[in-house]
């Protein structure tokens, strides 16, 4: 999908003209289709589109004119050759899954993935026969120790929600080519606003469009995006037959989220940068993990790999769980939930909420302490941000 026309155009303008084909009704804005399937002129033409003699739109499972404008379009901001959306940022990691693999195969897994992500791994895929192993993700070495003569695939989330490690995309799809497999980044904390991992030589980029895309936490939906073989015709295959589609109204909402993107992940990241480093003088906080802040262990990695330090940031308080639930219960205006990449501030315990199913020392091992809070940074005001936030 990636063409001469738009390899010129910065990300700020893919996100606004990319993939628009307009209609004889000459409309501005992109336009939604509400059908379910599509009528043809004569028996020949359906014969033809069911053989796929002729290209062309046979039923909203399969294509659908909306969704292909958001696909477009991301496709080009990601700078790949296909995009297949579906109806969530889960049923997108499926899709990939059950395009990719089969039974005796093995996937290793950063230990740092959203938590649906490791059951889906661990419950699910392990009934049909695909086995998986999960490591730190920044230690390459573990990476290497862990991939088998049966790894087919590495999957990983860079920065990590929410202690924002990240690991060195271009070295790991290195890793993974050497030894037959594949990378699949989850690129939903960055978007390809702040970085591009197929560039970076990752196989294929999975997205949660429920976050950043859209950017006002109003629909669910996800996206694939790779080269026309593995995301065109094997992801594809899965979607059409399986039918996680996104729906036409979903993918209208996407393409107005993505034409503001660039000038919101701005706001986020400056927005996030503030907090970070104001959070850092507070006398309760023993830690603050932002991958923008100077005492980040992959400070250099973070400004060369993306071109910001993202909008999701985490801290720990000195008085542990105590301490963190009366912060989250004095705010008056940040949101207490656990969506992230809305323009709305929203704060979480992780310990209790998103990784509350883990045991204590899971917990341990993926850093989540009881004093630990994450935030997802709006681009409300700073100082009302910072205002709410009430050290005692
Ligand atoms: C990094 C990441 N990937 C995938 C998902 C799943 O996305 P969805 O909720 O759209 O299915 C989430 C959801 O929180 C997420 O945070």
């Amino acid at each position: 999908m990636t063409d001469d026309t738009h390899s010129h155009w910065s990300q700020e303008t893919r996100a606004i003209r990319t993939g628009h084909q307009r209609t004889a009704e000459g409309e501005h804005c992109e336009p939604i289709f509400p059908t379910s399937s599509y009528v043809f002129d004569s028996a020949q033409e359906a014969a033809d589109r069911f053989s796929g003699e002729t290209q062309g739109n046979i039923y909203s499972r399969f294509t659908n004119p909306t969704v292909r404008t958001f696909e477009e379009r991301l496709a080009v901001m990601e700078e790949g050759e296909s995009c297949v959306a579906t109806s969530s940022g889960m049923s997108a990691i499926l899709s990939v899954c059950l395009a990719l693999l089969k039974a005796g195969d093995h996937v290793v897994c950063s230990r740092s993935v959203f938590g649906t992500t490791v059951v889906l791994f661990e419950k699910y895929l392990s009934r049909f026969g695909i086995s998986s192993s999960f490591v730190s993700l920044s230690d390459l070495s573990a990476w290497e120790q862990a991939i088998n003569r049966h790894t087919r695939l590495l999957f990983v989330e860079t920065p990590s929600n929410p202690l924002t490690e990240l690991v060195d995309i271009q070295a790991l799809a290195q890793l993974a080519h050497s030894k037959d497999s594949l990378l699949v980044v989850d690129n939903c904390l960055c978007t390809p606003i702040l970085q591009q991992p197929l560039k970076l030589g990752a196989d294929i980029v999975v997205h949660s469009a429920t976050k950043y895309l859209d950017g006002q936490g109003r629909c669910i939906g996800g996206a694939v995006v790779g080269n026309k073989k593995q995301v065109g015709e094997e992801v594809y295959g899965v979607l059409r037959t399986l039918g996680p589609s996104m729906s036409p109204f979903n993918a209208w909402v996407f393409l107005k989220g993505l034409e503001t993107l660039a000038i919101r992940m701005k706001a986020h990241c400056e927005n996030a940068q503030y907090l970070a480093e104001w959070l850092q003088a507070q006398d309760d906080v023993k830690q603050v993990h932002y991958p923008g802040l100077a005492s980040h262990p992959q400070h250099h990695l973070a400004s060369t790999q993306q071109t910001a330090a993202g909008g999701l940031l985490s801290f720990e308080l000195n008085g542990g769980k105590q301490a963190a639930w009366d912060l989250i219960d004095h705010t008056r205006m940040l949101s207490v939930t656990a969506n992230l990449g809305d323009v709305k501030t929203t704060i979480t315990h992780p310990a209790s909420t998103t990784h509350g199913r883990l045991s204590e020392e899971q917990k341990q091992q993926a850093g989540i302490s009881e004093g630990l809070i994450r935030v997802a940074v709006g681009i409300e005001h700073i100082d009302d941000i910072k205002a709410d936030l009430c050290f005692q």
